[in-house]
């Protein structure tokens, strides 16, 4: 029956309902293909190429995570029923469709026009049919996630007017079957008990590619800017200053490889796909940081190059064209979030608040700010490092107890081989005939032009580079 007001709810309950009412049961369906869309974009999304375009994607990824979190929180309020309750294998197979897309440019347009329009209008259906006061609260959620993938629809739209694209009819038309087989998400989808739906992906010979990168922005060992600097590193507060928008700018390489995390443990819990899905973010954004601070300067990428010459998980392999990339193993992940939270991301709190502070004393209070942003971030990424790192060494089967003392050695490892390396380059001459090296004075120059720092010379001396 319709009013003025528009057509009346429907009573989400029946003689067997128990706790849970019906409208609860498609929000179960509504967060799978969420988390799918989730888990799709970090299958595909290191294959943007453009530098703002690669910045976008780990922000939907985590705008991705926050839509999903949202919708199993509320499922969480209904006892009854859990945010992990099985759901129809049909949703695995419309995921899959869109999952399994002829070529990158099909797949974002399955995600952001085909998938993302099905899931809003399946939203205004939900919001239409389910009671506004006895519901509230998820008309409330419905309404945030619909305005976040308004903002993705447009994302594509100028997406697309920078790179047109026309999908694949006859994938279109896999999708679009998919689609009707589910009755646009009508209503809840009927689960098989012994036969739920899986992550989107795991029964599909999908692999993800290595990531997509401009060949312009690779730097080889000895031709390393940062590599370059490092004897003065300790010395010389304008090197640092140069140091840090490069050092950040890199990050979005780490951002890329932590799609890959995600993407290759679909059986770790929820929680630490969220808290990952944020530490991706993040390191997006330091890498958004740096660049921003890089281009007030008059960087470019090109000149200073993207790779880690001394990547700390080691040297970067960028194929091009892409190739399919080998899963990533339990030991791998683990070492990998060894590596970065309490080697890395631990072993650098020294030298940035010694950085924010002298980039201050000096008058550039700018470069201070993106330090200061940035220690607040990770410390963050070290608490993730320290929940999770047991939980992936049991799921590796290997023995995490001492860990931190381990790490710990680690660091002073690293420490000792930097030390060793920046003596050797202090001790050669000829590094300071070498064209990196005139480039170095060149973009040291350049930012003393624009900013001088007043402490240039009067700084002490702060810590050695840690690795
Ligand atoms: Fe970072
Ligand atoms: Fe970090």
């Amino acid at each position: 029956m319709s009013s003025l007001l528009g057509p009346r709810p429907e009573v989400q309950v029946d003689a067997t309902s128990g706790k849970v009412p019906a409208s609860v049961r498609r929000l179960c369906d509504l967060a799978y293909l969420e988390r799918s869309i989730h888990r799709i974009l970090c299958g595909w999304g290191n294959q943007f190429y453009a530098w703002p375009d690669k910045v976008a994607v780990c922000r939907h990824i985590w705008d991705q995570a926050g839509i999903v979190e949202r919708l199993r929180q509320r499922i969480g309020q209904f006892p009854g029923i859990e945010p992990d309750a099985p759901v129809s294998q049909d949703l695995e197979t419309l995921a899959n469709t869109v999952l399994l897309a002829p070529g990158f440019e099909d797949a974002v347009d399955g995600v952001y026009q085909i998938l993302n329009t099905a899931l809003v209008q399946a939203y205004l259906d939900f919001i239409q049919q389910v009671h506004a006061i006895h519901d509230a609260p998820t008309h409330q959620i419905i309404q945030e996630i619909v305005t976040i993938k308004d903002m993705q629809r447009r994302w594509r739209g100028d997406y697309r007017r920078r790179q047109p694209h026309t999908i694949d009819a006859a994938y279109l038309d896999r999708i679009q079957a998919q689609l009707r087989a589910v009755d646009h998400l009508a209503q809840p989808r009927p689960v098989h008990p012994r036969d739920p739906a899986g992550p989107v992906g795991v029964r599909t010979n999908f692999r993800p590619y290595t990531p997509r990168i401009d060949p312009a922005w690779l730097t080889h060992s000895g031709t390393d800017i940062l590599a370059c600097l490092s004897p003065d590193f300790a010395g010389s507060v304008e090197a640092r200053r140069l140091f840090w928008p490069i050092g950040y700018m890199r990050e979005l390489g780490l951002a890329l490889g932590q799609m890959r995390w995600l993407y290759d443990a679909p059986d770790m819990p929820w929680e630490f796909h969220h808290d990952e899905s944020r530490h991706l973010w993040d390191e997006s954004r330091h890498g958004d940081s740096g660049y921003a601070r890089m281009k007030d300067f008059g960087l470019r990428i090109e000149e200073v190059g993207f790779t880690h010459a001394h990547d700390a998980l080691g040297q970067s392999v960028f194929p091009e064209p892409p190739v399919p990339s080998a899963p990533l193993s339990p030991q791998e992940l683990y070492d990998e979030l060894f590596i970065i939270g309490l080697v890395a991301e631990t072993g650098h709190f020294r030298v940035k608040r010694e950085a924010y502070a002298d980039f201050r004393d000096g008058g550039d209070l700018e470069s201070a700010e993106m330090m200061l942003y940035d220690i607040i971030d990770e410390t963050a990424h070290v608490q993730y490092a320290h929940k999770w790192l047991p939980v992936l060494a049991r799921r590796a089967g290997i023995e995490s107890t001492g860990y931190e003392q381990r790490a710990a050695e680690v660091r002073r490892q690293k420490q000792r081989e930097e030390d060793q390396r920046v003596e050797q380059l202090r001790q050669s001459s000829a590094r300071l005939t070498t064209p990196i090296y005139r480039q170095y004075q060149e973009l040291l120059a350049r930012l003393r032009r624009q900013r001088p720092l007043t402490n240039a010379n009067s700084c002490p001396p702060r810590s050695p580079k840690p690795m």
